[in-house]
């Protein structure tokens, strides 16, 4: 049965995706650093008929990325498709961010990536498989206040049309979609760590979305709909892209 491994399927984006890439007909490994989170979302999946299957995974452990490649080809025997969706917002300008928050940024978003990328290219080569990496709005253009995090979105930018290029000829193609502000567990964590009280954090999401010219929060579903285009024959035609999901924020003005 064609496969797919997500990672972050536990929560938000990841969590959309891994049911789109199920309703489309495909095994989905949900894998995710909260093991009990990537049980709720496979346990969803299988309830409703579907197939799917839950691991503990920490893309920034080499050994864990591989047992979570291995555990994929024990269940289905091959990977077709990779969505390297895990990441962390890790928060603060220059003069705030310490070495270790500097580093730690890097390890889950970029790092992060490269080692998915690196444990599966091997099987996704045997099928002509598909990579597709969650980047972000803030890897194509500066925004206040997450230079490390940005920093690491830039890298998986990067990261995307260098694997594109390197891997085009020998049937793998690498997209990666850049969603710009969407209402997740990790959106909402980082606007309720400093808002004073409820109405506050309120403000805060409405002050976020101001800039937008749809203007309102984007949806998980709305992120998993454009990466199923890119992982899928949808987009038989596109290698080394990142689109942009960001109800405009940064082509319209
Ligand atoms: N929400 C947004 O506004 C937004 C915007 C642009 C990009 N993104 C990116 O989208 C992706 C998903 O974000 P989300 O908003 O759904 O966040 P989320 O916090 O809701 O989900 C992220 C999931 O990744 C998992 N995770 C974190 N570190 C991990 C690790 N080391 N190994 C394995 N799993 C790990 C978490 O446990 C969580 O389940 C991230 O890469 C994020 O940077 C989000």
């Amino acid at each position: 049965m064609r496969t797919a491994v997500v990672t972050g399927a536990g929560s938000g984006i990841g969590r959309a995706v891994a049911a789109r890439l199920a309703f489309d007909g495909l095994a989905v490994l949900c894998a995710d650093l909260n093991e009990s989170a990537a049980a709720e979302t496979a346990a969803e999946l299988t309830r409703a008929g579907y197939a799917a299957r839950a691991v503990h995974a920490d893309i920034a452990d080499e050994v864990s990325v591989a047992a979570m490649v291995a555990q994929t080809l024990e269940w289905t025997g091959r990977i077709d498709i990779c969505i390297a969706n895990a990441g962390a917002m890790i928060e603060g300008d220059l003069l705030s961010l310490s070495l270790e928050q500097w580093n730690r940024a890097l390890e889950i978003n970029a790092t992060g990536a490269f080692l998915t990328a690196r444990a599966v290219m091997p099987h996704l080569l045997v099928q002509g498989g598909t990579l597709v990496f969650t980047a972000s709005t803030v890897g194509l253009a500066g925004m206040k206040g997450v230079a490390a995090y940005s920093a690491a979105k830039g890298a998986v930018v990067a990261l995307t049309r260098q694997l594109a290029a390197d891997y085009a000829a020998r049937g793998v193609r690498v997209n990666a979609v850049a969603p710009g502000a969407v209402r997740t567990p990790l959106s909402e964590s980082q606007f309720r760590a400093r808002a004073r009280d409820d109405d506050d954090f309120e403000a805060q999401l409405k002050q976020v979305i101001a800039r937008y010219p749809i203007s309102r929060w984007g949806t998980a579903p709305e992120i998993a709909e454009v990466v199923l285009f890119l992982a899928t024959e949808r987009s038989s035609w596109m290698t080394g892209q990142i689109i942009p999901v960001d109800g405009g924020l940064l082509e319209v003005r």
